[in-house]
């Protein structure tokens, strides 16, 4: 697939069949990722890959009652976050949408620019996903829970590491639609 249709053509999917992923294309996926630039190419990501359902259900779970519990704490991010409270609640809300899999990509050393490491690991392996034909999407409703201790635990994660890209992937059942993008905002300077 040529670049421009990969860039363009890759949609945030939020269902999927449930055909399990084979070894061999998430291995393509990673490696895809392990491509992106990093500072002083440090690499500083692990990539954890969990299939097994039962994890994935435990983890919505968690994180979704850890997002509820501690949104009011900070006043300002728990107005921003109100409106999602509803879906968090409702018993039947999958953080995952049931995705065959999870590729969580953490940073695993310290360093100013592990995040943005990761994030252009996980632009890299969203776009080989498309290519592949399969669907993809990035779950922040994770991310503050799985960097709890609990969270780390639940996923056989060091404490050290840093959890940043929690990806779900695999076969969408229907082709998302696309979503509007802004003109974009550009600062000429002469
Ligand atoms: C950091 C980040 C966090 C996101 N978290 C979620 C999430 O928790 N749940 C979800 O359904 N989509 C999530 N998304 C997907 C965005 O909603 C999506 O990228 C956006 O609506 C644009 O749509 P597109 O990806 O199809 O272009 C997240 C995306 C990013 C980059």
């Amino acid at each position: 697939m040529d670049i421009s249709a990969a860039i363009a053509g890759r949609r945030s999917t939020r269902e999927y069949m449930q055909q399990p992923l084979e070894e061999e294309t998430i291995l393509r996926l990673i490696r895809a990722a392990t491509l992106a630039p990093s500072a002083m190419n440090r690499q500083p990501w692990t990539f954890t890959v969990v299939q097994n359902q039962d994890v994935l259900d435990r983890v919505s779970r968690d994180a979704k009652a850890h997002m509820v519990a501690t949104m009011s704490a900070d006043l300002a991010a728990g107005a921003r976050a109100e409106h999602v409270r509803p879906m968090l609640s409702d018993p039947k809300f999958h953080i995952f949408y049931h995705a065959p899999a999870l590729i969580l990509i953490s940073g695993n050393a310290p360093g100013p620019w592990i995040t943005e490491d990761c994030a252009l690991a996980a632009e890299n392996l969203m776009l080989m996903a498309h290519a592949l034909g399969l669907g993809t999407c990035w779950i922040g409703f994770a991310q503050n829970y799985l960097n709890t201790l609990a969270g780390k635990r639940e996923l056989g994660l060091p404490q050290h590491w840093v959890p940043v890209a929690p990806l779900i992937v695999g076969y969408p059942k229907t082709p998302p639609p696309a979503v509007a993008r802004n003109e974009p905002d550009i600062h000429w300077v002469n």
